[in-house]
């Protein structure tokens, strides 16, 4: 839902809501700063730096930044021009890499010196301490000074979101252990914050609705030159749910397209695991055993990529097909392992079809009846449904789709016209109000309606703080068909307030009656008989108004 006059909308499918920039950048998938561009754009405004005092560490921030750039561009330049380059060069020619891909990603190669790069920084006038910050350098053990860091390396800039490079990556030419050397931590490179190739991927991944995951640089590189764009790579091995939020906020779907080793076996788990938590749909890419990552697969054939990619199978399927891999499903105890492993994720599978094509699969893989299977499942639902219950501290949370009949009041009222809603508020008082959240919105409305003749929601708006406007928003953005149909029928929507005043107001007398019980009950004990009659009066009065409404 999206209201111009507030110029703010929310989503109540998921929870989403922001104001117009926010929007944009949701929509088409921009940081802030794009976004505003391109809305200023529309609206025809220019933009100017605001000329405030830059911190002494965003000052550090741009300057890290610009010495990652020219780093950049000086192990390109010495890849592609130079001849110290050609060794590197003719690596990457081997491993498949075109020249186009070698400028996409700007590839490089660090000479083997101990201090080109560092004097080439030096030389354009850059401050010792800030190139240290850069992380391009390291500090020697054994005298003062700084040496490169990489050195005889191919170089993988790593870019952010933005495509500005905020550290590098340096591959060996051979076999020559450290495989890969990463830059440290800096003011601009946070790891648990950072997926390669995200700032190429992102708009395909949003074409396509989907974002594939990968281990290494050239497993996102290799599917890339062949027109994959939508890839991006964790880097490693443990994978963060702030990487997977980075995809979230282009994409629903993920497909897991770890290495087929033991490790990246490992890792898939892991990743489902987490992508599951912050609720990704994903899928696994399973490619043949003998093929050890997607950049070797599409060495060998692209073909054998793309039919991964295209049977990429369901969290489930790629469980049962690990299971078969890894047990021995031929004797008892195989068995048992097998199912040990499996019943607890059919288990969790909330779709009751879903669930019986699993433990149809698990009967025939394991070659047990599918009655024996059931009952298994049922010993786990018991024991599951009583650990919920004892985790279960607070009562599930509205998630928003559904409005208590306070919250509906409030929406109703903010929506109809305001000679209705005048009449609504004079009937309804603070009391009739039993969660703050509402009742304190209420009373701002009642306040603010009841000396105004024009309701401005806009205006109203300025009264409130950060929190009851939060609840106002989701109220006055709420699709109630009722209230938003174009000619509303005047009738049918003082019908609609008044059952819906009937049932707050019972649900008050209900609570009034839960106290007075309690009340009761302490009279009771203490024997105080006048207090005792007193109170079961008023319980009658009140119990005879709920049963007569
Ligand atoms: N990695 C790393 N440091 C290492 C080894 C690996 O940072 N010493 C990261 C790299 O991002 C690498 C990824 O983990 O791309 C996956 O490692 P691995 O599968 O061993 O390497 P590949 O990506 O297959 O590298 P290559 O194809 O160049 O052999
Ligand atoms: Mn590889």
């Amino acid at each position: 839902m999206v209201s111009r006059e507030l110029g703010i909308f929310k989503c109540f499918g998921c929870g989403l809501a922001g104001d117009s920039i926010k929007f944009i950048q949701e929509a088409e998938g921009l940081e802030f700063v794009e976004a505003l561009n391109l809305l200023a754009k529309k609206a025809g405004v220019i933009l100017k730096p605001k000329r405030q005092k830059t911190s002494p560490e965003e000052i550090k921030i741009r300057g890290i930044l610009e010495i990652n750039q020219l780093a950049g561009e000086f192990f390109h330049f010495i890849l592609t021009k130079n001849k110290f380059g050609k060794k590197a060069l003719d690596y990457l020619k081997n491993r498949g890499i075109k020249n186009d891909t070698i400028k996409t990603f700007k590839l490089g190669y660090a000479p083997n010196s101990w201090d080109s790069l560092l004097r080439f920084l030096l030389k354009r006038g850059y401050d010792i301490a800030l190139i240290a910050a850069s992380g391009l350098v390291v500090p020697k053990e054994h005298s003062s000074g700084f040496y490169d860091r990489f050195r005889g390396r191919v170089i993988i800039p790593l870019r952010n979101e933005r495509g500005e490079i905020i550290s590098f990556s340096g591959r060996a030419l051979g076999k020559i252990e450290p495989k890969y050397i990463n830059g440290p931590e800096t003011l601009v490179f946070k790891k648990e914050r950072f997926l390669y190739n995200l700032d190429l991927a992102r708009s395909e991944i949003k074409r396509k609705k989907e974002a594939i995951l990968v281990e290494g640089y050239f497993d996102a590189i290799s599917p890339y030159q062949e027109e994959t764009k939508n890839v991006v790579a964790s880097s490693g091995t443990s994978l963060t749910t702030g990487q997977l939020s980075l995809i979230k906020k282009y994409s629903e779907t993920l497909v897991i397209f770890y290495d087929t080793d033991t490790a990246g076996i490992e890792a898939t788990k892991r990743a489902l695991s987490l992508a599951q938590e912050i609720k990704l749909d994903v899928k696994v890419g399973i490619l043949p055993d003998n093929i050890k990552d997607p950049d070797e697969a599409i060495q060998k054939d692209k073909k054998i990529f793309e039919k991964a990619l295209q049977e990429a199978v369901s969290v489930y399927d790629f469980y049962f097909n690990f299971a078969q891999k890894h047990f021995d499903i031929k004797d008892a105890l195989g068995k048992k392992r097998a199912s040990d492993f499996l019943l607890p994720i059919i288990a969790d599978i909330k779709h009751d079809i879903q669930k019986a094509h699993y433990i149809k699969k698990l009967s025939s893989v394991i070659d047990i009846s599918e009655d024996a299977i059931v009952q298994a499942l049922l010993k786990i639902a018991n024991t599951n449904h009583l650990n919920d219950k004892i985790s279960r501290t607070s009562p599930a949370t509205d998630s928003g789709s559904k409005l208590s009949s306070e919250e509906y009041i409030i929406a109703l009222i903010l929506k109809v016209p305001n000679d209705l809603a005048q009449k609504t508020l004079y009937k309804l008082s603070n009391e009739d109000f039993y969660y703050d959240e509402t009742k304190n919105l209420f009373v701002k409305l009642k306040e603010y309606m009841l000396e105004k003749e024009r309701f401005l929601i806009k205006n109203f708006y300025l009264k409130l703080t950060d929190d009851e406007r939060k609840l106002a928003e989701k109220l006055y953005l709420m699709e109630i068909s009722l209230a938003d149909n174009e000619n509303i029928d005047q009738e049918v929507l003082e019908k609609e307030i008044k059952k819906i005043f009937d049932i707050i107001n019972k649900e008050t007398i209900r609570r009034k009656l839960k106290s007075l019980s309690g009340l009761i009950k302490n009279a009771e004990q203490e024997d105080n008989t006048d207090q005792l009659s007193r109170l079961q009066y008023e319980f009658s009065l009140l119990s005879k108004k709920v049963k007569s409404s």
